[in-house]
């Protein structure tokens, strides 16, 4: 069988991280990728499979990235730094600049040029890359068919109106695992960690909330979403496929990760950790604030949403869970001189009524 993608990175010669998690992106192990002008880590979790590339690039103080094109839309997620982005067409048209900080989150859209600079003097700037490499390397078996394709030009009118704000669109409950609710849609969100348009995410309990996301010039596939839920309470467990990234914004907790009948993984997480969440997972929130997790790799077009419509119905209630989820929780919240904030009524209650400490202007 031909691997493109797993033969590719292997070619570069640079850092891969595997496994269930990586508790710190902002210092994993990067290595010199002298085309691109920057440190790269390529982060291949369980969970991934051969669907997302989600590598970690680290821009020197002061310097500015090789100017490069891409065939894929490519979501970049600010972990650390601040600095600017170029974007521009083939013939140096509708150039765009825009700024970034920590907790950015920004498209660069398929088949233009840019480039990535650091404005800080002192320190590295460190961003996150998502994007549908792997999968597409199975259809065109070609790395650099997608990479500084001259040939490939960038599609009519992309890059005007780029980078403005945000925009609201109403998103009806459709008959699948979709409640409804607000949906943004823009280019760039400049802060994933105090962003406070929020949608009540009642199904999954733990009175949290959710924000999604979406490119308006991305091919289906992308798009992310964003839970925030309360210290002292976790969510409920449930099932899907793989193809989902997490990176945490803000607060600190854990996630359980298992199939079945298998050994449950743990996965301890704080700003900067990412895992790939698959089969059964389960979010707990050990901290004293909100914590936030942002998800990559949602709505990844026909395969998932089938997915979606068979699966969703695997959710685990709370007074249907196994006894060890809660005693675990309050074990990990009692070395932290923390308390369960859960109602002793969830676990008897299937229809259990979460009050909501917030709820934003999008309601
Ligand atoms: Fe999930």
């Amino acid at each position: 069988m031909i691997e493109t993608y797993e033969d590719w990175i292997g070619s570069l010669g640079l850092p891969i991280h595997r496994g269930f998690f990586v508790e710190d992106l902002r210092t994993v192990e990067t290595g010199w990728w002298e085309e691109r002008g920057c440190e790269v880590a390529f982060i291949r979790l369980t969970g991934q499979e051969d669907l997302l590339e989600t590598k970690v690039i680290k821009i020197p103080p002061g310097k500015t990235t090789q100017p490069w094109k891409f065939a894929l839309d490519d979501v970049f997620y600010v972990l650390e730094g601040k600095g600017l982005t170029a974007v521009w067409g083939m013939e140096q048209t509708a150039r765009k600049t825009f700024e970034w900080g920590v907790r950015s989150l920004f498209l660069i859209p398929r088949q233009s040029y840019y480039q990535l600079s650091n404005a800080q003097g002192d320190k590295p700037a460190v961003l996150l890359s998502h994007n549908y490499f792997p999968l597409a390397t199975q259809v065109v078996a070609d790395p650099e068919f997608y990479l500084n394709n001259s040939y490939l030009p960038e599609e009519a009118n992309v890059l005007e109106e780029f980078y403005s704000e945000a925009k609201a669109i109403k998103r009806e409950a459709d008959w699948g695992s979709d409640t409804g609710g607000i949906t943004w849609s823009g280019n760039f969100f400049p802060d994933l960690g105090i962003w406070d348009r929020l949608d009540r995410f009642e199904r999954r309990g733990a009175g949290g909330h959710q924000v999604r996301i979406k490119y308006p010039i991305a091919t289906r596939g992308g798009g992310n979403s964003m839970s925030v839920f309360p210290a002292g309470r976790y969510k409920k467990a449930h099932y899907h496929e793989a193809g989902n990234f997490i990176v945490i914004p803000a607060g600190e907790g854990f996630s359980l990760i298992w199939d079945d009948d298998k050994e449950r993984i743990f996965i301890p997480w704080h700003e900067g950790s990412c895992f790939a969440p698959q089969f059964y997972h389960q979010h707990f929130n050990l901290g004293t604030i909100p914590a936030r997790y942002l998800k990559f790799g949602y709505g990844w077009g026909g395969m998932r949403r089938h997915a979606q419509r068979y699966f969703h119905t695997r959710q685990i209630e709370y007074p249907d869970e196994d006894p060890w989820i809660r005693e675990t929780f309050e074990k990990e919240l009692s070395k932290r001189g923390l308390k369960s904030l859960m109602p002793n009524e969830v676990y008897k209650k299937y229809d259990y009524d979460w009050e909501y400490a917030k709820d934003s202007d999008a309601d």
